[in-house]
């Protein structure tokens, strides 16, 4: 957000933080995930070519295994037939020169590379939401319930 906090004040963008006070750990690539979330909130970001709002928002998935982060925009949306696409190298929506289509294919390879996923839902005129979820460390919740389970019966 510190590298994409000029670009949104210069596109009129308002950001709304949703942040979990604590999550559990996951094994990540610092770089990459970086490099996922600011394409993320580019995209964002030129989706609302007259402004809007961009909320960013963490929390821990409903099975306790997973963490996702999600990035909710006010832009224009992403029709159906284009929703099939956007994963594809050079898919691109944008002016020649403005975009080349890679972002997301290369954001969703390195997520799958992290055991993750990335999800979205969309409404043309309304706003976009991409998901982004990464699997805790060691397993989560399940590991520990093993664990605990070895501890009462070792004693
Ligand atoms: N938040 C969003 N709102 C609306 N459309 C989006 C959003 N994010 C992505 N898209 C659509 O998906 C296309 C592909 O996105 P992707 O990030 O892969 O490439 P790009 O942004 O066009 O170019 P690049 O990221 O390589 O500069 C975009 O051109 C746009 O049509
Ligand atoms: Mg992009």
């Amino acid at each position: 957000m510190k590298f994409t906090r000029h670009q949104m004040q210069k596109n009129k963008v308002n950001l709304t933080e949703e942040l979990a006070e604590s999550l559990p750990q996951i094994d990540g690539h610092s770089g990459q995930l970086q490099q996922v979330f600011t394409n993320l909130i580019l995209n964002a970001v030129q989706a609302m070519p007259d402004g809007g709002t961009l909320k960013v928002a963490s929390r821990i998935g409903e099975d306790a295994k997973t963490v996702q982060i999600s990035f909710t925009d006010t832009g224009v949306g992403i029709s159906e037939k284009d929703l099939d696409k956007i994963f594809e190298p050079f898919f691109t929506s944008k002016k020649v020169g403005e975009g080349t289509g890679l972002g997301l294919s290369v954001s969703y390879g390195l997520i799958k590379n992290h055991g993750g996923e990335i999800k979205v839902g969309s409404r043309v005129g309304q706003g976009t939401t991409f998901t982004v979820i990464l699997p805790v460390a060691g397993g989560g919740v399940a590991i520990q319930s093993r664990d605990e389970k070895e501890l009462t019966t070792s004693g």
